[in-house]
């Protein structure tokens, strides 16, 4: 056997110690710039390659973490991410993944009673489970156009254009949520978007509009976890929606790249965008062709944390958001947005030429920025639950401070 194929023990501990140690001096490492004739050998790569990928990477989980939709990601999955790599089973074919294939279904069957649906499949993100959702939304209910709030995430407007379908858009309101005054009165040839926790500003969408469209898609990428917690009631109506998206990588806590669409008549939806083909022992559903097994990483979060565990998670996120709320909406020299629905934060200085001033001083990773109706906003998102909002606070006083 070519020992490169082998388990060893020594090389893999190396990785993990690796992982422990401080890079943070870093020093990036000088890649040749052609492909090397000959290799220097595993345990040489893994060690010069650490301080770069190691290093010079965003830690996700840091106190000081609380700018994007994106997780730190709990060990359990970067084991059982270990154990597909080596395994490299493919979804497609039945008899490469005999068990996996089982796992994945088993886990759209835990995750999907929580919106209401029948099941779904995994996609590797919420761009892809948008797009294979309007694309059934196209076969099986005919429809012409897509409809979607303004605040809409991009990955909508870029699936009708695949498939060839007009993209109306409708304003939204001071909440940042879709303003349904506005939609058109005949939805009959139209798959409504609603967005649960839209990007910028984690606004929900009236899912009061749910089943008025001849097909109603919920992007529920970010907030999608909020139904298996005590907020479960802000995403109530959902469970009439057609399709559901949600992004596993987001606030489940899944390494990239995971995902769920989901169905209301999965066997409907998954019959109108299946492929058979010569080679296939049954149809390719969906839009991916060889796929590996990144249900099993959630499922074995799953099981080692039940629902409970994530609720927990997720509600303590909500906690961080809500005390950051408190004292934005404390201090009259802040504006908030809005009060925040999911997790997401909006604030910005009143005297808004502080905002570059105030940026500079708030730590790298704890805050993003995002421009709405032409007005620039500092953005945090609630995704990490081992941040320290109190530092985060000291450093937003601080930066005040030296200005007023
Ligand atoms: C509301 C919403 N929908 C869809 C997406 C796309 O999801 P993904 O990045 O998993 O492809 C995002 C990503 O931020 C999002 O915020």
């Amino acid at each position: 056997m070519d020992k490169e194929f082998a388990v060893n023990s020594d090389g893999l501990h190396q990785a993990v110690e690796l992982m422990r140690r401080d890079f943070s001096k870093l020093e990036v490492l000088d890649l040749p710039v052609e492909l090397p004739e000959l290799g220097i050998g595993s345990t040489n790569a893994l060690n010069s390659l650490a301080p770069s990928i190691l290093g010079g990477a965003a830690r996700l989980g840091e106190v000081t973490s609380f700018a994007h939709m994106d997780p730190p990601t709990p060990w359990i999955t970067w084991a059982v991410t270990l154990w597909n790599a080596s395994l490299n089973q493919n979804l497609l074919h039945p008899a490469t993944a005999p068990v996996a294939r089982q796992m994945e279904q088993r886990v759209v069957a835990w995750l999907a009673p929580f919106f209401g649906m029948n099941g779904g499949h995994m996609t590797p993100g919420s761009s892809l489970a948008n797009l294979t959702a309007l694309w059934a939304a196209r076969e099986c209910a005919g429809i012409a156009e897509v409809i979607a709030s303004e605040g809409a995430h991009l990955s909508i407007a870029k699936a009708a254009h695949i498939l060839g379908l007009k993209f109306r858009t409708v304003p939204i309101d001071a909440m940042g949520s879709m303003d349904a005054a506005q939609l058109p009165s005949d939805m009959s040839k139209s798959a409504l978007v609603l967005t649960v926790g839209a990007t910028s500003t984690g606004a929900i969408d009236p899912l009061g509009m749910t089943g008025r469209a001849a097909w109603t898609h919920v992007d529920a990428a970010w907030a999608g976890p909020l139904r298996m917690s005590k907020y479960a009631n802000l995403l109530d109506g959902i469970e009439l929606a057609d399709s559901v998206a949600v992004s596993a990588h987001k606030w489940l806590f899944q390494p990239k790249e995971s995902a769920l669409v989901l169905f209301k008549d999965t066997e409907k939806a998954h019959a109108a965008v299946s492929f058979g083909g010569a080679y296939l022992a049954i149809p390719n559903v969906g839009v991916l062709g060889s796929h590996g097994a990144t249900a099993t990483a959630l499922l074995a979060m799953l099981l080692a944390w039940g629902r409970q565990g994530v609720a927990q998670r997720v509600e303590h996120c909500m906690d961080l958001a809500h005390r950051l709320r408190d004292f934005v909406a404390a201090d009259d020299r802040l504006v908030l947005y809005a009060e925040p629905q999911t997790g997401i934060v909006l604030w910005r200085p009143r005297d808004e030429t502080l905002f570059d001033h105030v940026l500079q001083q708030l730590p790298v990773g704890s805050t993003s920025t995002t421009s709405i109706a032409g007005g620039k906003w500092f953005r945090h998102v609630a995704a990490n639950p081992s941040a320290d909002i109190d530092i985060l606070i000291g450093n937003i006083h601080g930066a005040l401070a030296e200005r007023f």
